[in-house]
């Protein structure tokens, strides 16, 4: 599956971006939320969100990179959103976490930064829809892909197999139709991509591109 990233739109002209995004291959609407605090970076907030989740038909992936995400269940809910994920890295409590995602009616995901091992995963893949794996630094669009990432999505496959989990296994930073084939080789799901579907030339022909990976 793909799932573009709003985080590489013209913000100046979003209501044209939702027009030919809902006509698109893409799967998913990947949204990622920044406070300048867990990364040094703001994006856009719930104003924004609710307009955008008003245009867009397919279903939304919240990536939370903000310090308590708990505290916006209601509001992440509230979009209609299909997937809430939130960092490792952010939640003490992750095993409740997840549950008031699930109980608010979304899919739990876990998400992990570059430094971050897949191991520590291993008390709460079983209770996680979906592990999304940082393959940059989270922050920033448009940055390089950091190569061992192919290595982890394999060990996160052998966990998920071993533990008998459902879990999702998706991919998010410097994703591109060259290194696309080996994420999926390696077991991933869904793939984030910003940059190189809003910055392509015809940005419906790249989700097409994708889709038929
Ligand atoms: C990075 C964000 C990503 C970003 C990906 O902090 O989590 O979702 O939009 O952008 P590209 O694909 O340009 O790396
Ligand atoms: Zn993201």
């Amino acid at each position: 599956m793909i799932a573009p990233s709003l985080l590489s739109a013209d913000f100046a002209h979003l209501s044209q971006e939702m027009e030919w995004f809902n006509r698109s291959k893409a799967d998913w609407l990947h949204l990622d939320i920044m406070d300048g605090v867990f990364v040094p970076n703001i994006s856009f907030g719930f104003p924004v969100l609710k307009y955008v989740a008003e245009l867009c038909t397919k279903p939304l992936d919240v990536h939370l990179m903000i310090v308590q995400p708990e505290k916006f269940v209601r509001e992440v809910a509230a979009l209609g959103a299909h997937v809430m994920s939130v960092h490792y890295e952010a939640c003490p409590h992750l095993h409740r976490v997840l549950g008031q995602i699930r109980d608010a009616g979304m899919k739990a995901g876990v998400v992990l930064n570059p430094a971050t091992p897949v191991s520590l995963l291993s008390d709460i893949i079983c209770d996680a829809d979906l592990v999304l794996l940082m393959s940059v630094n989270p922050g920033f669009g448009g940055q390089k892909f950091i190569p061992h990432t192919v290595e982890k999505v394999k060990q996160l496959r052998a966990l998920i197999q071993e533990s008998g989990s459902k879990a999702l296994i998706e991919v998010d930073g410097g994703v591109t139709l060259e290194n696309a084939p080996l994420l999926m080789q390696a077991g991933a799901d869904v793939l984030v991509a910003g940059s190189s579907v809003f910055n392509a030339p015809n940005p419906e022909e790249a989700c097409a591109r994708f889709a038929s990976l």
